[in-house]
């Protein structure tokens, strides 16, 4: 990019992880709305606390009441929303943060781009599995029933697509676990990646 010098005069990301005595992780959270994302990411950030590690939370409530709030439902909206997402992750890790993200992200296209920004490395990707149908009955949000009655529009698993992804590490199928058994399962999948040697 023209006129930009990046310099290299700060503390490295490894410095960080050192001092929070963590490995920094982007733990990323697919799933329909109702799904159950944000209680897994509030159930994981207070297991991840209570063993001594430090997180922050990205969902709806943060980031598109705020950076992301020019954005709606289009493709290309999601698709922003995602990329700017995928950024700001990227400078969590260098902060030596674990960071839970809990974005629908409805299509494998949009997972990839995310893990293409983030890196491989630092990606998990957990997928919170519930059929539609259970969704729409928990209907946390009164979302569903607006969007069944078209009031509202390009709704994700009605009137726009949710692909299952092809590139989750582990499934929380939260039609069938508890909370309690759902967090334990992601837990223990992330514990020995943000475990420091
Ligand atoms: S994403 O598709 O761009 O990843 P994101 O997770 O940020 O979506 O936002 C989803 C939340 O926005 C839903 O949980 C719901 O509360 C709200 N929402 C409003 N309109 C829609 C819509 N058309 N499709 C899906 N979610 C919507």
């Amino acid at each position: 990019m023209k006129h930009i010098h990046p310099t290299n005069i700060y503390l490295t990301r490894e410095d960080k992880e050192n001092y929070l005595k963590q490995n920094a992780k982007v733990i990323w959270i697919t799933g329909l709305s109702g799904s159950g994302k944000s209680t897994l990411a509030s159930g994981l950030e207070k297991k991840l606390a209570e063993h001594g590690y430090f997180t922050q939370v990205l969902d709806g409530d943060n980031i598109r009441t705020g950076i992301n709030n020019n954005l709606g439902f289009t493709a290309e909206d999601r698709t922003e929303n995602i990329r700017r997402i995928a950024e700001v992750n990227k400078l969590f890790l260098n902060c030596g943060i674990i960071t839970i993200n809990a974005f629908i992200s409805p299509t494998n296209d949009i997972r990839h781009m995310a893990q293409e920004i983030i890196g491989k490395d630092d990606f998990i990707e957990i997928f919170v599995d519930a059929p539609v149908e259970v969704c729409i009955e928990r209907d946390p949000k009164g979302l569903y029933k607006k969007a069944l009655s078209g009031e509202i529009k390009n709704f994700t698993g009605i009137s726009a697509p949710f692909d299952r992804p092809d590139n989750a590490d582990i499934t929380i199928n939260t039609a069938e676990l508890s909370i309690e058994e759902g967090v334990e399962k992601a837990f223990e999948f992330i514990l020995n990646q943000v475990k420091k040697a």
